[in-house]
Parts: structure tokens; C-alpha cells; sequence
């Protein structure tokens, strides 16, 4: 059984009072606080950056679990890793050309390597770098467009899900766009144990509630399956 990892997005936090926020989620029960780095270039919005994660830095030994969203990632593996990222997750659609590299460098610096790809990205891209002497160690299925929160979660993504589950038993992971009580049962089932939710979390008037709604959902999952 792969461990169940609830990552409430901070880009649905308010920004003004990001460390108050962390603390709230893990209070809650968050596992891991999702970052949404994005350059306004890979997608067509701007967020936080290397600095910021500096900052959070200095008040959580939580797991932060970066996802860049960004056209050069390996300009960023050097500033994350020295800000204290923990898992360092790219995308595919930008890293074509320059996996390998990226992924050593990663490991090199203490991250974690992780790879999303968009919706429109077949699953099969990522088999090299699930098969490579230094695989990635997450996998991060987008489940709506990349760039904003508050989106529609797309269920047809599930497949790309199911056959990484059936493929790799014991990879983490990841859905992220759209998760939230309503849609958690059917990405548990799929195989997703890795789930990042954003205005489902913050928005609910009880966010502890719901953190343990989705865990409960990927544990009874595995459970049955
Ligand atoms: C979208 C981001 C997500 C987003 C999820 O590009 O990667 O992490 O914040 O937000 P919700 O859960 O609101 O869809
Ligand atoms: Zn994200």
C-alpha cells in the first residue's frame, strides 16, 4: 500500500499570511503543502517563485511539495533546492529534451523528482523516465488545464491513473485540479494516493473535515481494491 498524502494547494491560501496558512493546514492534518510555482510563460499565470519558498522555509519543517509550472526547469533546480523545496516537480511538455539531466540534478541536490503532464500529454511519455536507472519518484497527473484554481476535474484522466497504478504498485501518485469530496472517490479508485486540493480545502468551512474525507476515500480504496 502506498501511503495516502493530502497536499492542500497554497495557491488557494491567502498569500498575504502564507505561514499562518501552512500552520492552519497542518494543524488540520495536511501531509504535504502544494506549491504552484508558474512563470506566466509555461501557463498564463504568475505566482511565487524561489524566494518565497526561502521564506515558508523558515517557518515549517513541512514537506513542500513544489510543482513547477514553468518553461526552464532546470534554471530552477540550483534556487529550489537552496530555498528548501522537497519534492521538485516539472513538466514533460518542457522537459523533452533535457529529462535525464534534470532528474540527477534534482536527486543530487536532496529533492524529490516528479514529473506532471498536462491532459492533452499521453501517459506513455513518461515510461522512460519511470524506466530510467534514476527514475522519477511521483508522477503528478493534471487534472484540469494547468494555471488556475477552481477548475472542473476531468474524470477521463483517470485513465492515465489506472494504468500507471497497474504499471507501478508502488509509485506515489499524484491528481491535482479539481479534487474534493465529490470527485475524490473516483480518482481513489483509480490509484491516485497523492492528492493536492485547493478551493475545496480553503473554501469549506471546515477544511480538517474535508482533509480527512479524502484520506479516509484513498485509504478505503486501497483497501478494497
Ligand atoms: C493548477 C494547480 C493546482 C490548483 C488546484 O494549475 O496546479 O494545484 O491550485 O486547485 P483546485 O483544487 O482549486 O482545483
Ligand atoms: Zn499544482
Amino acid at each position: 500500500m502506498v501511503a495516502a498524502k493530502i497536499a492542500p494547494s497554497m495557491l488557494s491560501s491567502d498569500f498575504s499570511n502564507l505561514a499562518s496558512e501552512a500552520h492552519r493546514m497542518l494543524s488540520f492534518g495536511a501531509d504535504w503543502l502544494h506549491m504552484d510555482i508558474m512563470d506566466g510563460h509555461f501557463v498564463p499565470n504568475l505566482t511565487i517563485g524561489a524566494p518565497v519558498i526561502e521564506s515558508l522555509r523558515k517557518h515549517t519543517k513541512a514537506y513542500l511539495d513544489c510543482h513547477l509550472m514553468v518553461t526552464n526547469p532546470l534554471d530552477y533546480v540550483e534556487p529550489f533546492a537552496k530555498a528548501g523545496a522537497s519534492g521538485f516537480t516539472f513538466h514533460i511538455e518542457a522537459s523533452k529534451d533535457n529529462w535525464k539531466e534534470l532528474v540527477q540534478k534534482i536527486k543530487a541536490k536532496g529533492m524529490t523528482p516528479g514529473v506532471s503532464l498536462k491532459p492533452g500529454t499521453p501517459v506513455e511519455e513518461l515510461y522512460p523516465l519511470l524506466d530510467d536507472e534514476i527514475p522519477v519518484e511521483l508522477v503528478l497527473v493534471m487534472t484540469v488545464e494547468p494555471g488556475f484554481g477552481g477548475q472542473k476535474f476531468m474524470p477521463e484522466m483517470m485513465d492515465k491513473v489506472r494504468t500507471l497504478r497497474q504499471k507501478y504498485p508502488t509509485l506515489d501518485i499524484e491528481v491535482d485540479g479539481g479534487l474534493g469530496p465529490s470527485t475524490i472517490d473516483i480518482a481513489a479508485a483509480a490509484g491516485a494516493n497523492c492528492i493536492v486540493a485547493g478551493s475545496s480545502v480553503f473554501g469549506a468551512p471546515e477544511p480538517a473535515q474535508v482533509i480527512s474525507v479524502l484520506r479516509k476515500s484513498v485509504y478505503e480504496a486501497q483497501i478494497t481494491n
